[in-house]
């Protein structure tokens, strides 16, 4: 490795030392030009479909974020009533908004039917048939699609895996005419689209593609039994660049692919991408407290553990570390193969292990790449650690976007 290959000396136009002295560390740090940057590179991808992005917004759920994406056009793929409220807060478009995920409450969907969303994607014929008793009760028919599961999956890691029938997602084909019975008797349900998503991180197109065929299948077959279903949600999953041996998404054959199942028909299609949009978005910063040897290789202990970023010990991913030096500073002369690892009290709690790096001295300041997807939105309390802040930054300017937690905030709901 060439020493100044893992060199960051700023981020859209701003020094991260800057930031370092104004916000302290850990600090999540997110580039406003990046996140637009890839939000019209897919939207470039998918313009001749008619194709609507609805982010999902579990990836990264910083309000500020939420109204880069809204403002460029984005709709949102949601999870919960909290997501939702979020999306309430800063007066995003309903009709672009679709509902996930396996646990609806009653006062979820209650919310969702009020706040007009475009459709809920419905998991199991339990959540159906609870879907049509609120629809019913509150008087607005529910717009729902059938979430297939096909039984598919990319090579990713298990956690990441939700399309295979052993998993919790979606519903199996086989109860397609079930599915279709309970619509048809209720005057509440209007079934609009097949959705699917069969897992995050996959950068195999053919993978896509049978996942897609599978769904056309399907929403041809309920048009038979006669559904009018318009919409075809595509899911997200797509493999952000992360670096290293990790495959990323080929953009262009990802649009051609979507071309040619849109071809020859009338459906609007969604996306639901998370990392994609956001991931290469984000950095966390984090100094250097201590260098200490254990008679193998160095050990580099930095501010930030997995309760800030947990993807490395819990998907065994891979994260890109820069050493942030400013735009005067020389580079170090050698590199070094050491472990990076955080203050948390468990052996899981590391960013890289052998990791070749330049030269690593106390006091340096550390930028974990990738950081941008599934990591604030992962980060908690333990060990006693505060949530950190999170900063917005825009061609050279800097804007606080969350507070770090106070101390008081580690117990603020306690009684005692
Ligand atoms: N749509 C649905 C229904 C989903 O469940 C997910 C992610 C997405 C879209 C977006 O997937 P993406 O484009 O971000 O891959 N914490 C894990 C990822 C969990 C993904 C959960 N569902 C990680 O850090 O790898």
């Amino acid at each position: 490795m060439n020493s100044e290959e893992r060199i960051l000396r700023s981020f859209d136009e701003v020094c991260p030392h800057e930031l370092r002295e104004t916000f302290g560390t850990p600090l999540f740090v997110y580039s406003q030009s990046i996140l637009e940057q890839q939000y019209a590179a897919l939207a470039r991808a998918l313009h001749n479909v008619s194709a609507t992005i609805c982010y999902a917004m579990k990836a990264n759920s910083n309000m500020s974020v939420l109204k880069v994406l809204k403002r460029i056009g984005s709709g949102f793929d949601i999870v919960s009533s909290g997501e939702l409220q979020r999306l309430v807060k800063i007066e995003a478009d309903m009709s672009k908004v679709v509902f996930s995920g396996v646990g609806k409450r009653d006062e979820e969907i209650t919310l969702a039917l009020q706040q007009g969303v475009k459709m809920l994607n419905v998991e199991s014929i339990p959540e159906l048939k609870k879907i049509d008793s609120v629809a019913k009760r509150e008087g607005i028919v529910a717009p729902v699609s059938f979430r297939l599961n096909p039984d598919m999956t990319h090579e990713v890691h298990e956690h990441d895996v939700t399309g295979t029938r052993a998993s919790k997602f979606g519903i199996s084909p086989e109860f397609m005419s079930e599915f279709w019975e309970i619509v048809k008797k209720s005057q509440w349900l209007k079934l609009k689209g097949v959705s699917c998503h069969v897992g995050s991180g996959g950068a195999d197109i053919e993978v896509y593609r049978n996942v897609f065929k599978e769904q056309l299948k399907v929403a041809g077959q309920f048009k038979e039994l006669g559904a009018e279903i318009s919409c075809i949600d595509l899911g997200g999953g797509f493999a952000a660049n992360y670096g290293g041996s990790y495959t990323p998404i080929d953009l262009a054959k990802l649009g051609s692919l979507i071309e040619s199942i849109a071809a020859g028909n009338e459906y609007e299609f969604i996306v639901e991408p998370g990392k994609f949009l956001v991931s290469e978005a984000g950095i966390l910063l984090t100094e250097v407290l201590y260098v200490k040897n254990n008679g193998i290789r160095d050990i580099v202990i930095v501010d930030s553990g997995m309760n800030d970023l947990i993807r490395p010990p819990l998907y065994n991913a891979y994260h890109e570390i820069d050493l942030v030096l400013t735009e005067s500073e020389k580079p170090r002369e050698g590199t070094n193969f050491v472990d990076v690892v955080g203050p948390v009290c468990e052996g899981g709690c590391f960013f890289a292990r052998n990791r070749e790096l330049p030269e690593i001295k106390q006091g340096d300041l550390l930028a974990i790449k990738n950081a941008g997807a599934y990591c604030f939105a992962m980060a908690s309390q333990y060990n006693g650690r505060r949530l950190p802040a999170e900063v917005l930054v825009h061609q050279g300017n800097s804007t606080l976007i969350r507070k770090r937690d106070s101390i008081e905030d580690l117990w603020r709901n306690e009684l005692i």
